[in-house]
């Protein structure tokens, strides 16, 4: 089990007149290896739920346990869960800092106190795995374009080698350009790795596309959870939480009805395609 969550609760500004309950007993649970979207309205509680992943946040009531060790509020603890869940902020550029973009992704490799070697060897790693060349490197941050600003802030996660990868709207504010190259750096991260994967996204597009199961929170309460194909087709559901489901899986839902064999749900255009192709 990667992440346990039982019972939690959080209140900010606890005890003041404008005090807000941002989660209210939130009991999820994510195996290792998995793909899973964290959706909702806004102000629903996401990031307030996945920044306790990561000991940013800490427990008020309830328990956190990351792979099988509750969360405490000890210095020695709290640095090695950082190593473990690797967490990117919504608007992640704003954290870019250094003046070369190997600077920046080897801000956390260097405070391991790694070999520059070691390092070095990271650096290009990461850089690679979020699909660009190393002629980045030696640019500043902040000549990159927007897409290209939020890999290099993934990249700067990865180079620490997370277990869990938390993203917190990864493809917010971006064009569509933008959010293909960040929605295909995921993809190949869950399909090569063993890294568990927690995605957050008003999207329900950007979700179909990468994860297996969803969480739903609505008023900070998880109101759904399952598989997603199971939850876009329950009509109930769907109306009752107001899901907007994409019209690309409607579509394969409503071939399969009008006798088309469908094998695979519509999860994006491409697989859409594939199965339609077989049935002409
Ligand atoms: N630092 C804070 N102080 C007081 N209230 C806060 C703070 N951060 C968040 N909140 C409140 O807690 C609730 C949950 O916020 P949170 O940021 O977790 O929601 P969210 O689902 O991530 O929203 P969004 O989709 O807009 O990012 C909201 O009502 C928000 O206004
Ligand atoms: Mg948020």
């Amino acid at each position: 089990m990667a992440i346990e969550v039982k019972g939690l609760s959080y209140i900010y500004s606890r005890g003041l007149p404008y005090e807000k309950e941002a989660l209210t007993s939130v009991s999820i649970k994510i195996f290792k290896g998995e793909a899973v979207g964290i959706v909702g309205h806004t102000g629903s509680g996401k990031s307030t739920l996945i920044q306790h992943f990561n000991g940013l946040i800490l427990p008020q009531v309830g328990t956190v346990k990351v792979f099988g060790e509750e969360i405490k509020n000890d210095k020695r603890f709290l640095k090695e869960l950082r190593r473990k869940v690797g967490l990117v902020f919504q608007f992640p550029e704003s954290q870019l800092f250094a003046e070369t973009v190997y600077d920046d992704i080897a801000f956390g490799p260097r405070n391991l106190k790694l070999s520059e070697e070691e390092v070095k060897e990271r650096v290009m790693w990461a850089i690679d795995e979020v699909g660009l060349t190393s002629e980045y490197l030696d640019r500043s941050p902040f000549s990159l374009s927007g897409g290209e600003k939020r890999r290099v802030a993934i990249a700067g996660v990865l180079s620490m080698k997370p277990e869990i990868l938390v993203l917190d709207e990864p493809t917010a504010g971006l064009d569509p350009q933008g959010r293909e190259e960040i929605l295909s750096v995921v993809k190949r991260l869950k399909s090569e790795k063993d890294v568990t994967v927690i995605f957050v996204s008003h999207s329900m597009e950007d979700i179909l596309s990468l994860v297996d199961r969803i969480f739903v929170l609505k008023e900070g309460r998880v109101v759904v959870e399952g598989k997603i194909e199971e939850v876009f087709k329950n009509k109930e559901i769907v109306e009752l939480f107001d899901l907007s489901v994409p019209d690309i899986f409607l579509l394969g839902e409503e071939l399969k009805e009008k006798g088309f064999k469908i094998d695979e749900p519509f999860r994006d255009p491409l697989i859409a395609k594939k199965e339609i192709v077989k049935n002409i």
